[in-house]
């Protein structure tokens, strides 16, 4: 599981003057506020009445995403930035009260793949009919509801306009913070192959993405366990792949020009290049053990290729001098060997770079 850090909008949905809402957003907050620096998670208290939307007024679907209106584009900002959704709901009329419909309704992408809780309270249900007939909406929108809930009987609950102190309600709303968010990191995966704009990869469901230092967990094992190869070609360990601490590679990942290949959330290839005078230099190309043979090293090869500084004249790539598979591909691929070997026993090759020709 992935330990980044989790941001969780806490919404108020009531804006009548002198509404419960407030309050139960405040116990809300004081009571998971402990829980939630355990978990590295910061939580973003918000009341829907000051986002200041109006009843939906784009003209456009928000699938298209096109926004006319700057409390749109706000809204639209701070869902996207979320990670997860604690709707804090009154039950009005068997239903939820229309401002949470409408702030639903005005976004589309910026929903998906997230998971939502509720935190409800009301007379006799305790708000649990507005929580269906909201979940019944929200997987429309692919939020994904949780089972766990906090449900508040106000007659039993509220004292003086406050929620009693009450283990048991405090424990639920601990319960829905930890289960949101093993759901927001186990989706992390669908959100991420759902962002728009990143290039497909080679396999169905892949996609190529930027190597960040945050990264560095996922690139250790890759490399780890792409480097052993190497290690028995040419019999020896001192390979700095296998060495590097995750600071080590979180470092050069800030600098190198890293490319992942991602499925579902696993990093199956990867590869790293970076300018040295006119020179475009390859490297770190790895795919891992069970996907190799499919052309994967290949097209992380022509990826990184392509990204080459247009400055440069030459393709430069280091490899084990027993490297035989590694010294196969990159020949196949037009790099020549270098007669000269390296006193680290690797073997440099090097493929000129045609400039594009001028029409
Ligand atoms: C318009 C309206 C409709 C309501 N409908 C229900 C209802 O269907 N079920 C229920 O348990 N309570 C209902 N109530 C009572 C509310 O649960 C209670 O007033 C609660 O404090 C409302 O939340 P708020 O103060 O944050 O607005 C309703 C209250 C209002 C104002």
């Amino acid at each position: 599981m992935s330990t980044k850090t989790a941001r969780v909008l806490v919404l108020v949905c009531s804006t009548r003057p002198g509404a419960l809402g407030p309050a139960v957003g405040t116990w809300l907050i004081e009571t998971i506020t402990p829980r939630a620096g355990e978990l590295d998670v910061e939580l973003v208290p918000m009341a829907i009445g000051d986002l200041d939307l109006p009843f939906l007024d784009e003209e456009e679907h928000p699938s298209s995403g096109l926004y006319a209106h700057e409390h749109t584009r706000r809204w639209s900002a701070l869902v996207d930035a979320a990670d997860g959704f604690i709707v804090v709901t009154p039950e009005y009329n068997y239903g939820m009260p229309a401002t949470l419909k409408n702030a639903l309704d005005y976004l589309g992408r910026e929903w998906a793949w997230k998971p939502i809780g509720f935190v409800s309270y009301g007379n006799t249900s305790a708000g649990t009919r507005a929580v269906q007939h909201a979940k019944q909406v929200v997987t429309t929108l692919r939020l994904v509801p949780l089972g766990r809930t906090v449900a508040i009987r106000i007659g039993d609950a509220v004292e003086d306009g406050r929620i009693r102190p009450s283990a048991t309600l405090a424990g639920a709303a601990v319960g829905v913070l930890d289960e949101l968010v093993r759901v927001a990191h186990a989706l992390r995966p669908m959100r991420e192959g759902a962002r728009p704009g990143l290039p497909p990869g080679p396999l169905p469901g892949s996609y190529l993405r930027r190597l960040t230092p945050d990264d560095a967990p996922e690139v250790t094992v890759v490399q780890r366990c792409c480097w052993v190869d190497e290690a028995l070609a040419n019999d020896t360990l001192d390979i700095p792949a296998l060495h590097e601490s995750p600071e080590q590679m979180g470092e050069w990942l800030a600098t190198w020009h890293a490319m992942g290949l991602w499925r579902d959330g696993r990093l199956l290839g990867m590869v790293r290049a970076r300018r040295v005078d006119t020179d475009w230099h390859v490297g770190r190309l790895g795919v891992v053990p069970d996907l190799r043979g499919r052309g994967l090293g290949r097209w992380l090869l022509r990826t990184a290729e392509a990204a080459a500084d247009p400055s440069c004249r030459r393709l430069v790539l280091h490899t084990g001098v027993h490297s035989r598979q590694n010294i196969a591909l990159y020949q196949g691929e037009g790099y020549r060997s270098e007669p000269h070997t390296g006193d680290d026993g690797t073997t440099r090759l090097t493929k000129a770079i045609t400039p594009p020709a001028v029409a």
